[in-house]
C-alpha cells in the first residue's frame, strides 16, 4: 500500500484508529501553553490537522481555528466537522497563509512527515514566517536516538459488525535521516479477516538536531509528553512537546 493510503483510501477509519486519544486534552495543554509564553492572541492554525479533532476543540476553546493537510479524504472530513474553519490542501513544508497567527500547532508526531531535514528547515522558516510577534508553535516529537524498534502499541475497536485491531511503532535503523511508522489496521466481520499494511517514512531528528534548526527563529521550551500537567523535560524521555516562542 502506498504511504497515503491510510488518509486517503482508509481515511474513513482514521478517526476510529484515533479512539483512545484525549484531543480535548492536549488541546486545553497546548492552550495553556500559549496562554503562558504567546502573545494572549486566538488565531490558530493546525498543521498536518487531518480530520481536525484539534481544530474542532481550539474552536470550542475560543480560538479562530484553520487547518491544513496533505490529503483532501481528511480534509472532507475535517469540514465536516469544523464547518466555521477553512482548511487548505497544503503542503506544511511549504506553506502560505493569508494572514500570520499567534498558534500553530502540528499534533501525533505529525512534524515528521515533513520529507528528511532540508523539508524541516523549510517547514520551520515556514512556520516562523506565518506567526506574529511572540506567536507561539507547538508541536509533540519524538527523538530518533531513543526509538525502541521493538516496541508497538496496540488497540482494537468495535464498529458495526466488524472488529478493529490498530497498530503502530517506530523503526530507526540507527544511522541517517530517514525512520518510519509502521502502522497495521486489522478488521474481522464474521469469518472474514483483512489486515491493511501501511510504512510511512518519516524524517529522523535528534533532540538536539530539533533545537539546533529551531534556535535562529525561536525560544525554545521542551516538556514532557504529559497533556496533564506542564513538567519541563528531563532529558531521558525520547518524545516530548516542544513550545517554541518566536524571536
Ligand atoms: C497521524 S495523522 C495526524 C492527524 C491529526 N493531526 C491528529 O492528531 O489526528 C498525520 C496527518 O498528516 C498529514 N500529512 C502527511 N504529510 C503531510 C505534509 N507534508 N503536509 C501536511 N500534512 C501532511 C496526513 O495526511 C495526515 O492527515
Amino acid at each position: 500500500m502506498s504511504a497515503n493510503a491510510l488518509y486517503t483510501d482508509l481515511s474513513g477509519y482514521y478517526d476510529l484508529m484515533c479512539l483512545d486519544i484525549d484531543y480535548q486534552a492536549q488541546s486545553s495543554s497546548i492552550d495553556r501553553l500559549q496562554q503562558i509564553f504567546g502573545n494572549g492572541g486566538n488565531t490558530h492554525l493546525d498543521l498536518a490537522c487531518g480530520t481536525g479533532p484539534h481544530v474542532r476543540h481550539f474552536i470550542d476553546l475560543g480560538y479562530q481555528s484553520n487547518g491544513l493537510d496533505l490529503n483532501q479524504p481528511m480534509l472532507d472530513i475535517a469540514q465536516l466537522r469544523c464547518p466555521e474553519a477553512q482548511f487548505s490542501l497544503q503542503n506544511m513544508s511549504e506553506f502560505k497563509i493569508a494572514e500570520p497567527v499567534d498558534l500553530i500547532t502540528c499534533f501525533l508526531y505529525s512534524i515528521h512527515y515533513n520529507d528528511g531535514i532540508n523539508k524541516l528547515k523549510q517547514c520551520i522558516a515556514s512556520v516562523h514566517s506565518a506567526l506574529k510577534s511572540q506567536g507561539v508553535f507547538c508541536f509533540n516529537v519524538v527523538d530518533k536516538h531513543k526509538i525502541d524498534n521493538a516496541l508497538f502499541v496496540s488497540h482494537t475497536a468495535t464498529q458495526e459488525n466488524s472488529v478493529f485491531t490498530f497498530r503502530s511503532g517506530w523503526h530507526y535503523s540507527g544511522t541517517g535521516e530517514q525512520q518510519s511508522l509502521q502502522l497495521s489496521i486489522g478488521k474481522t466481520t464474521g469469518e472474514e479477516a483483512q489486515v491493511w499494511h501501511d510504512e510511512h517514512p518519516m524524517v529522523a531528528v535528534s533532540f538536539d538536531e530539533l533545537t539546533a534548526l529551531l534556535a535562529p527563529y525561536f525560544e525554545v521550551h521542551i516538556f514532557e509528553h504529559d497533556y496533564e500537567k506542564i513538567v519541563p523535560w528531563g532529558q531521558s524521555s525520547g518524545n516530548a512537546i516542544f513550545s517554541c516562542v518566536k524571536i
